[in-house]
This record gives C-alpha cells, sequence and structure tokens, in this order.
C-alpha cells in the first residue's frame, strides 16, 4: 500500500472508526483522525497505536467550514496528504405519522453530509494537482440510487456527493489523482440503529471496511456493497416509481399508506 498519510473524517465511531483500525495494522500509516467527540476518539487512537500506525487527532465540527479548511490546510502542509476519506455523517428521518423532517435536521443533513465533504475536500484538490498525486474517497450510500421515502434528506445528500466524486473522478485522474466513490448497504452502527426497518444483509463495520479498504487499494471508481442489495438498489432505480415504491413499503422503508 502507497498511502503513508490518511485523514478519515467521522473517525470516532462505526464505519470511520473500522477503517482507521484497518489502515493502522501497517506501521507505515500516518494516520489523521476528525470527528467532535474527543473521548471516543482517543479510545480508537489506543487501538491504532497498538496496531502499529503513527497517530494524530483533531476534535472539529466538520460544519464549521472556514475553521476545518484551515485546519486541513494546515495539516497537509506539514504532512501531504494522500488518502482523504470522506465519512463523517448523519441521517433523520420523516416522523411516525408521516410528519416532515424539521428544518434543522434537514440543514444538519446537508451541512454534514455535502458541505462537509466539499469544504473537507476544498483546500485539498489544487494541493494534490500540483503534487499529481493522491486518493480521494468518498462515503455514499446505496441510498443514493433511489430516495427512499422515509428519508428524503439523507438521500438527496448522499446523491449529490456520489455525483460529485464521479465528477471528480473524470476531472482529476489526468493529475494522477484518484476518486472513489463508496455506496454502502446496512453496515451495523449508531447511524443505521436509527433506522426502524429491516435492515437486509446488514455487516459490520469492521466487514464493511475491509471491503473498502480493498476496493480503494483496486483504485475502484465505486465501491457498493453487499451485491445482491446494490443489484436490487440498481433495479428498484430503473422500475417505474408506483412499483419502486411498493418495494419500498414492503421493507419498511416506503412512506405509510
Ligand atoms: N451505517 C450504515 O448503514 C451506512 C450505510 C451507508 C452509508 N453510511 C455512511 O457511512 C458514514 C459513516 O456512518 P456510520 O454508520 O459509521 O455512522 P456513525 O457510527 O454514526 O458515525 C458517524 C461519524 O461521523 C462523525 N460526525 C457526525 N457529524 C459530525 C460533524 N458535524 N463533525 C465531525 N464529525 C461528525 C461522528 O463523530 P462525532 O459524533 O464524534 O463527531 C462519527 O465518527 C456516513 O457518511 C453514513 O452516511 C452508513
Amino acid at each position: 500500500m502507497s498511502h503513508k498519510n490518511i485523514l478519515i473524517t467521522g473517525a470516532s465511531a462505526g464505519i470511520g472508526a473500522a477503517l482507521a483500525k484497518r489502515y493502522a495494522s501497517n506501521p507505515q500509516v500516518h494516520l489523521i483522525l476528525l470527528a467532535r467527540n474527543t473521548q471516543k476518539l482517543q479510545s480508537i487512537i489506543t487501538v491504532c497505536k497498538k496496531n502499529g500506525a503513527t497517530v494524530e487527532y483533531h476534535s472539529i465540527d466538520i460544519t464549521e467550514f472556514t475553521k476545518l479548511q484551515t485546519l486541513i490546510s494546515k495539516i497537509d502542509s506539514k504532512t501531504p496528504i494522500d488518502l482523504i476519506i470522506c465519512n463523517a455523517g448523519v441521517t433523520s428521518s420523516i416522523g411516525e405519522n408521516g410528519e416532515a423532517e424539521s428544518w434543522d435536521a434537514i440543514c444538519s443533513i446537508i451541512d454534514t453530509n455535502l458541505y462537509g465533504v466539499l469544504a473537507s475536500l476544498n483546500p485539498l484538490l489544487s494541493r494534490m494537482q500540483q503534487r499529481k498525486s493522491g486518493q480521494i474517497a468518498i462515503i455514499s450510500s446505496l441510498a443514493a440510487y433511489r430516495g427512499m421515502p422515509i428519508t428524503p434528506a439523507y438521500c438527496a445528500s448522499k446523491a449529490a456527493v456520489k455525483s460529485y466524486g464521479e465528477a471528480l473522478r473524470g476531472w482529476l485522474c489526468e493529475y494522477n489523482i484518484k476518486v472513489n466513490v463508496i455506496c454502502p448497504g446496512f453496515v451495523e452502527s449508531e447511524l443505521s440503529a436509527q433506522f426502524d426497518g429491516d435492515k437486509p444483509m446488514m455487516i459490520s463495520a469492521e466487514k464493511a471496511a475491509n471491503i473498502i479498504y480493498k476496493g480503494l487499494a483496486k483504485n475502484k471508481a465505486n465501491v457498493s456493497f453487499p451485491f445482491p442489495l446494490d443489484l436490487g438498489m440498481w433495479f428498484l432505480a430503473l422500475l417505474p416509481s408506483g412499483i419502486s415504491d411498493w418495494f419500498m413499503r414492503l421493507f419498511s422503508y416506503g412512506a405509510k399508506r
């Protein structure tokens, strides 16, 4: 693995923490972990250091966009980032009786899942272009393929970052910069626990991190998993909306009637 300096946002829990631990098994790696919860970050760091990597962490809210960009510029000047994994994310859903998501919830989702990704990458794009190297991984979701009625703002945010990553890949390949969009299905975490519906083919965060790790090593444009759910979501997007809405209701992800 050629990466040395790896920055992961949302590294205090779930997929981000599992990715940190996965990359930490290489002693050549320097990990830069970002999240808000210092206590949780510190416990991840203890494990990562035991695994062999050197680690630094920064407690930051990625919706503080100016502060975030200043921090990432500073980090990159000191330790040029070889791989950034934009992973931090939040979700929400409509109410039990079909109530709309609150404006606060919608803003939090768009600020974290969309602007947080754009702000994380903005200071790095021209730097990576100048270096003619680097890798960018954006954690989207299978929910980007077809809007799920119970979680509209989340699906919108994930479709937006999927599209952004696809655009970056085409633009930045001539600068030798790799860009990968990751679309997980259900992964055990605090985030997925917020969904009441069925979670078919749910996997552990560790298993998800391993799939992502391998996909990034192969520079796959799109790392979507698990395969049957990936195929199902792709198919749902092709079906007439009445039929795909029926399927969504079957798995408790459609609006109630
Ligand atoms: N779990 C799934 O089923 C699933 C499926 C598809 C895609 N995803 C995506 O995978 C990513 C990770 O999700 P997860 O399931 O691992 O969720 P998680 O366990 O809830 O972890 C979310 C991470 O994001 C960080 N975070 C949230 N808001 C932040 C903010 N404003 N500033 C800085 N850090 C923030 C959290 O850290 P702090 O709270 O410490 O800040 C935490 O480390 C998300 O983008 C999610 O949309 C998850």
